[in-house]
């Protein structure tokens, strides 16, 4: 079931945005971002609450799907924040993990989407309880089409969780299981979400300037 909006946290609120002077950014990024979205602490802490709700849903041991490459550092902490949970009795929930490459942005716009995922490792979800971990939905489109493949499988279930929601014009509807923030309609990178790969290395969910998009365009 689509999380329901009372329960995301709404970061479109301009006054949401930090100057970069209250927080660290690499300096080689200085001048290609405009704000911080959402400091790296702050994610840090969403990311657990996260993890505490699918815990406390989980039917059974899951397959944990990251989709790379924008995915990983949430997958990475979403994983140890579960980890850490399950060490209590009573919440005991065992992981596998699997990894799916997906490609679909060139500079700031979307092209075709590919998934590159093998007929051997589809046929392993058939029966399994999946959960797809994304760094964020903007049109919908990938996801849509990810999940019409899935399906092909058989999976007992599948359930997503995207650590970010965009709030644009350009949505197809589609609204993931676990939302981590509803974001405004601007390119954002850092914490694993890319510019033409670059920005993977900056800790705090960032707006991109005019000046890195220009500086980093192909
Ligand atoms: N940033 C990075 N990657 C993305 C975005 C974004 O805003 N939207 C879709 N892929
Ligand atoms: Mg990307």
């Amino acid at each position: 079931m689509p999380m329901e909006p009372s329960k995301w946290i709404d970061v479109t609120v301009e006054k949401n945005h930090y100057s970069l002077d209250h927080f660290v950014i690499p300096t080689h990024y200085e001048k290609d971002v405009s704000s911080i979205l959402i400091p790296h602490g702050v994610i840090m802490d969403r990311v657990d609450k996260l993890a505490r709700m699918i815990v406390d849903e989980a039917t059974g041991p899951l397959v944990v799907c990251c989709i790379l490459k924008g995915g990983h550092q949430y997958f990475a902490d979403l994983v140890n924040s579960i980890k850490k949970l399950t060490t209590k009795a009573g919440t005991s929930v065992p992981l596998s993990l699997e990894f799916i490459r997906v490609k679909s942005y060139r500079n700031d716009q979307s092209e075709g989407v590919t998934i590159s995922l093998t007929e051997n490792e589809c046929r392993d979800f058939e029966g399994k309880n999946l959960l797809i971990v994304e760094d964020i939905i903007d049109t919908g489109a990938t996801m849509v089409k990810l999940l019409e493949r899935l399906s092909q499988y058989q999976p007992k279930s599948v359930k997503v969780t995207s650590l970010l929601v965009k709030k644009t014009p350009k949505s197809n509807g589609y609204i993931p299981d676990y939302v981590g923030f509803a974001i405004p309609d601007e390119f954002v990178v850092g914490y694993a979400l890319d510019y033409n790969e670059y920005f993977r290395d900056l800790d705090h969910i960032c707006v991109i300037s005019e000046h890195g998009k220009k500086a980093y365009a192909v």
